[in-house]
């Protein structure tokens, strides 16, 4: 009997994108659809592993065995992965989170009197740099959604949020990435890294998930 690549591992996933409010009616966003993450999470359960699943809006369901928590706003997600993270062996951030909101939230619905408006925006919490300077930090797991000089982008997000590891994807290209049925991941480590060609996002997680198992119990036996 063979046991489960991921038995008795705890994964935290982030998926979908994020809705930062600027009145009652109106928010900022993106076009993730959350299948990417949720791919993740079906895939990381089917492996073995106990997975909560921190989503953003989306028109999905709860994979079989999964735990969902849903929020709608970056600072949401921000705080749901933080009461979540603590006994945590493996975070992905699978997330499209919003990196701006608007500076400030109107009560009442905007009316259209002026010619011309001006929003004024504010940083997020990184919810992936926060994960990782955590003194009790899981294995972590970054996207990086680029349109250009994908390995120079992924390396520098790898190395200056600390992570364990980054998955990147050309979102430039339009059969892949942001609400697409298939993906294309190039992965880095600050020791490695490895392709992994155009497939559906289910198969395309299961060999992610097989990648991050090996990293993840090399660090462990170091
Ligand atoms: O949902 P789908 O339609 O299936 O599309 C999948 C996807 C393209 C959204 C997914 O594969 C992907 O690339 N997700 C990351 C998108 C993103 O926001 O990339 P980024 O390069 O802007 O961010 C880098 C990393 O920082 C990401 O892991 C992100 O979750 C994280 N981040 C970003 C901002 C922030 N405030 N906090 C974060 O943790």
């Amino acid at each position: 009997v063979t046991t489960p690549l991921l038995a008795g591992v705890s994964l935290l996933i982030t998926a979908g994108p994020t809705r930062e409010a600027i009145d009652p009616v109106r928010y900022l966003s993106n076009h993730s659809s959350g299948k990417m993450g949720y791919a993740l999470a079906k895939a990381a359960q089917q492996l073995g592993a106990q997975v909560t699943l921190v989503s953003g809006p989306v028109a999905l369901s709860t994979p079989f065995g999964c735990r969902r928590i849903d929020v709608q706003s970056a600072q949401q997600m921000h705080q749901a992965v933080m009461a979540e993270v603590a006994n945590m062996d493996i975070f992905i951030g699978c997330a499209a989170v919003a990196d701006y909101r608007p500076a400030q939230q109107v009560e009442q619905k905007i009316k259209k009197n002026r010619d011309e408006m001006t929003l004024s925006l504010v940083k997020n919490p990184d919810i992936l740099s926060d994960v990782a300077a955590r003194p009790d930090r899981p294995f972590v797991v970054g996207f990086a959604a680029e349109t250009q000089d994908m390995e120079h982008y992924a390396r520098d997000k790898l190395s200056r949020k600390r992570l364990d590891m980054i998955a990147a994807n050309d979102v430039s290209k339009q059969n892949i990435g942001f609400n697409s049925e298939q993906n294309a991941l190039s992965v880095f480590w600050p020791s490695g890294e490895t392709q992994l060609p155009l497939c559906d996002k289910h198969s395309l997680a299961l060999q992610l998930l097989q990648v991050i198992a090996e990293q993840y119990k090399e660090k462990q036996d170091a």
